[in-house]
């Protein structure tokens, strides 16, 4: 659906191995995938599947064993710190637990504040800076004056998620990477944070990479999903041709693990 989308990350081979010999263990064994420009992809697996270090090894926190990843069609080199940098302004993620996303010594501003800068807006006039989080804080439906002068574990669950949205809206990286985003909030919640990220996607054009267990959340969101059994990609392809269609017994037994994804649909059309 999005092939003709110039590539935005893709890889070729990539492994990675942990320990040695009789306690070794390939947790991402010889993997190819190719995500576009504006793409929203899922890569499903159950735990222990190999999903959180290839998302590492995407975000260049840990360095593959073996094989390449690219960034808009180059062979990324994160080999310095400075390139490490500048390949997280691009680079980002959001992970379970709201809380271990920010500093619990920084205030809210501090944090927005952070973003603007990292973006290169440093030198901005202090009501230019004001405006623009009081923007990003609206994106999520929060009042960025009620925010000010707190630290974000003053904030509700929900507000904390929303503000991590907010800090994605400041940064506007070309990639976002989700690992289990929503499973620790309630499912209200859990459909207005996806609600979000979407609209930022539509917004920013940025490539949207979720990484989860739940086969049912990949169908409602993706254009692509890849399927990861044991370190490997056992199915790629379009969302409906491999939720609908599945090829393999694997697939086939992620989706009825979850016999109320379809019931769920059902209920529209009532
Ligand atoms: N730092 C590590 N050292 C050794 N083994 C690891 C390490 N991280 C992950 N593993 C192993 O790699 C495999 C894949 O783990 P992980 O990527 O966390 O899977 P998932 O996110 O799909 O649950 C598991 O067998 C896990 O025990
Ligand atoms: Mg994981």
């Amino acid at each position: 659906m999005h092939s003709h989308k110039p590539l935005c990350l893709s890889g070729s081979g990539l492994t990675k191995v942990f320990g040695l010999g009789r306690t070794k263990t390939v947790a991402v064994d010889r993997v190819d995938f190719e995500f576009h420009e504006g793409e929203v992809i899922s890569i499903v697996g159950e735990s222990g599947s190999g999903k959180t270090t290839l998302a590492k090894m995407l975000l260049g926190l840990i360095n593959p064993t073996e094989g390449e990843i690219y960034f808009q069609g180059q062979k990324r080199d994160i080999s310095t710190q400075k390139k490490k940098q500048e390949y997280w302004k691009n680079t980002q993620a959001i992970f379970q637990d709201p809380f271990s996303s920010y500093n619990i010594f920084s205030k809210i501003d501090t944090v927005l504040l952070d973003c603007i800068h990292m973006r290169g807006g440093r030198k901005l006039p202090k009501e230019q800076k004001i405006a623009l989080m009081t923007e990003a804080c609206g994106f999520v439906n929060l009042k960025f004056a009620e925010l000010t002068n707190k630290y974000p574990f003053e904030l509700s669950g929900g507000q904390m998620q929303r503000l991590m949205i907010a800090r994605i809206f400041l940064l506007k990286p070309k990639i976002l990477l989700a690992d289990e985003p929503t499973s620790m909030i309630d499912a209200c919640s859990r459909a207005t944070i996806l609600d979000y990220l979407m609209k930022l996607r539509d917004e920013t054009g940025m490539t949207l990479i979720f990484i989860t267990h739940d086969i049912g959340l990949a169908y409602y969101v993706s254009d692509s999903v890849y399927i990861m059994e044991r370190g490997k990609f056992v199915e790629r392809g379009s969302a409906d041709d491999v939720i609908l269609r599945p090829k393999q017994p694997y697939t086939r037994r992620l989706i009825n693990d979850v016999p109320k994804i379809y019931e769920e649909w059902d209920l529209s059309t009532v």
